[in-house]
């Protein structure tokens, strides 16, 4: 398949509710996919639930219930989020699936059949939270680098990767592939660390809990939660859909980016399968006072509480465009606010408002058609450069690239003064025919972020036809319809 593209989220744990990072990931991955769908690629956008970690025995043990209703009640909270959010995903993975089970133990089989699985025992510094053991170079204090928790002696007897065989190869892949992590800062980070420390083999089972993917042929243990979880991006695959593989992009936080570009490439290397072609890593979304949000802070964003608040393309278009794609970024209601008055509001719905209950109070029942009228508005660099931006992953600077085109629209109307001309339809035709043209294609391109307000617009604007025909100036004719105000003002 040559026009694709697979996309993916990180698989969630399920020990709790999703906060606002969970969702800001997907709305993320979701607009990409939606850009790359409406590119015309076939698009294949996964997302899902990590469900086999020993986190999620506790975290039902500490709620009293059963593990597996435990997960599956969570699960329901995460998905509900994907249709408040309008996460327009293709496929739901549980790792605890059948489906999943049945890759994971063939690809586990497979590396055992050549000696890159042996069992043996391990010794280590280890985190919970993250599922990982910490070498003395990564966690120097004993403390987990990304929990600041002191780290706990594990010891343990069971299955080991030979990861420690793939150190080279590793180093020259991702050199041969400067495009492999983005942003750069990112890549040089995994580089830097490669080069400080050699790979060692990597423990791969626990002792069975009664929960998790059982390692073939020995039922006393299960895969280490990380092992199985990895794999979800394959074993989702039905036979049918593994023309979609590799994958595209995994979509993920930099928290988890060591297992993304080190561990899963020489697994799927030694598994003989193709590699993902990038690991594109997002920035952290903080509260709003900069700090790292934790319940026992008090700072959480709860994605409900914002979708419950403000318009789902509010929540959306805040997090796209004002949190930086490569960096991490404050999360500021009030922020959120002001953008959804200034620039949603007054920019773009305004814009729309104001020009089409114009035509429609001058010319009513008309379609107004591009016949003899001279292009003043002008698109195509807009257009490359946003592409451009989006694939280089930097979302919110395609939008800022669109929004020039939005703020041009504005400034048209503002110096063409079309009220003026009520009398003058020869005058008055022309000024709206662009205007329309230029507000579609912004429209248009706006679709893969705030796709239910362009979906309204849409109808709106009333153009005859569609997709990236709208981009071509004069070839449509549109028959306007009410509008009603897309974003009304919010008061804090
Ligand atoms: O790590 N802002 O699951 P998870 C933005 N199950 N993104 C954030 C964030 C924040 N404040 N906090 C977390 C796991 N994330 C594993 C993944 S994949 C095979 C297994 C991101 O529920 C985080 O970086 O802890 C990760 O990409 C995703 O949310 C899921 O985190």
């Amino acid at each position: 398949m040559t026009n694709k593209f697979y996309c993916t989220t990180a698989i969630d744990y399920p020990n709790g509710r999703p906060h606002i990072g969970h969702a800001y990931e997907k709305i993320v991955t979701d607009s990409y996919n939606r850009w790359y769908k409406m590119k015309g690629m076939d698009t294949h956008f996964l997302t899902g639930t990590d469900e086999n970690g020993q986190k999620l025995i506790e975290s039902a043990e500490a709620a009293g219930k059963d593990t597996a209703a435990f997960v599956s009640e969570n699960v329901e909270i995460f998905k509900e989020l994907c249709v408040r959010a309008n996460i327009q995903y293709d496929d739901f993975i549980r790792t605890t699936e059948q489906r999943h089970h049945v890759a994971a133990k063939d690809i586990w089989t497979k590396l055992e059949s050549k000696g890159l699985v042996y069992h043996g025992h391990y010794s280590g510094m280890y985190c919970i939270a993250c599922e990982s053991f910490y070498t003395e170079l990564q966690a120097p204090e004993g403390d987990c680098p990304e929990h600041h928790k002191p780290l706990e002696k594990k010891e343990e007897e069971g299955y080991f990767f030979k990861l420690s065989d793939y150190h080279s190869w590793i180093v020259d892949h991702l050199k041969a592939n400067p495009d492999f992590i983005v942003p750069k800062s990112r890549y040089k980070e995994i580089l830097s660390r490669l080069e400080a420390d050699d790979l060692r083999d990597l423990a791969i089972s626990r002792p069975t809990q009664n929960w998790g993917v059982p390692v073939p042929g020995n039922d006393k243990f299960v895969m280490y939660t990380w092992f199985d979880a990895l794999i979800n991006y394959y074993s989702a695959l039905s036979k049918e859909q593994r023309e979609f593989w590799p994958a595209d992009m995994h979509v993920i936080g930099k928290d988890i980016l060591w297992f993304h570009s080190v561990i899963w490439p020489c697994m799927l290397k030694a598994a003989d399968l193709p590699l993902p072609k990038q690991v594109y890593v997002h920035g952290m979304i903080l509260a709003e006072d900069g700090k790292k949000m934790s319940k026992s802070l008090g700072n959480v964003v709860d994605p409900f509480d914002m979708l419950d608040r403000f318009p789902v393309d509010t929540v959306r278009y805040y997090l796209l465009r004002n949190i930086s794609a490569n960096s991490d970024g404050k999360f500021s209601v009030d922020e959120l606010i002001a953008k959804h008055n200034a620039e949603l509001g007054n920019d773009y719905g305004n814009l729309l408002m104001r020009v089409i209950k114009l035509a429609r109070k001058v010319m009513p029942d008309t379609v107004f058609t591009g016949e003899g009228i001279k292009q003043e508005i002008e698109v195509e660099d807009i257009v490359k450069r946003a592409s451009e931006f989006m694939d280089k992953r930097e979302h919110n600077k395609a939008m800022d690239t669109i929004w020039e085109l939005v703020n041009h629209m504005n400034q048209y109307v503002n110096e063409k003064a079309p009220w003026k001309f009520k009398e003058d339809i020869e005058n008055f035709t022309p000024i709206i025919y662009n205007c329309l043209y230029g507000m579609s294609a912004a429209t248009y391109l706006l679709q893969a972020f705030v796709p239910q307000t362009t979906e309204t617009a849409t109808t709106y604007i009333g153009a005859d036809i569609e997709g990236s025909d709208l981009l071509e100036f004069g070839k449509a004719k549109y028959t306007l319809q009410h509008p009603e105000a897309l974003f009304p003002k919010i008061d804090k």
